[in-house]
């Protein structure tokens, strides 16, 4: 999972959207924490956003958003968070996505994790839009 998150990331770039589906315990806090730490210069804590619903990172691949909108008591409070203006400037990572609503980019990744066995993982990456590169994983 490490590895796949970090070859993933070495292909985004600023306004790149990815969405992290699966249930609780799938791993998607484990895939952004991989990616964000593969792209680091000086590594860094990536707590879980739980309670604080985004964190970001500055990172050689720009600024990197990582969202749980689990939490998230409404649609509207997504304008506060200012998620919508990291769409377009940053590389967004978003657990919980259904929470999104209509509020998403018109192009996005998304990625689902379903669990295989104890440490069994099986990741399906469903392209939505221009993603050239998804077929040289
Ligand atoms: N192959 C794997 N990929 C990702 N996580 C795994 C894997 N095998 C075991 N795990 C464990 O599963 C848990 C996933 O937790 P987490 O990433 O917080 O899930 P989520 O954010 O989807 O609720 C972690 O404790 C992690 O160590
Ligand atoms: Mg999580």
């Amino acid at each position: 999972m490490a590895a796949l998150a970090a070859r993933i990331g070495s292909y985004l770039r600023p306004g790149d959207c990815v969405l992290l589906e699966g249930p609780v315990g799938a791993g998607k806090s484990f895939f952004a924490r991989a990616l964000i730490q593969s792209a680091q210069t000086v590594p860094e804590d990536v707590p879980s956003p739980t309670f604080t619903l985004v964190q970001t990172y500055d990172t050689r691949l720009g600024e990197v958003w990582h969202a749980d909108l689990y939490r998230l008591g409404h649609v509207d409070e997504l304008a506060e968070l200012g998620l919508e203006e990291a769409f377009d400037g940053a590389i967004t990572l978003i657990e919980w996505p259904e929470r999104l609503g209509e509020v998403r980019p018109a192009r996005f990744l998304r990625l689902v994790i379903d669990i295989t066995g104890d440490d069994g993982r099986q990741v399906t990456l469903h392209p939505i839009g221009d993603w050239p590169w998804v077929e040289e994983l």
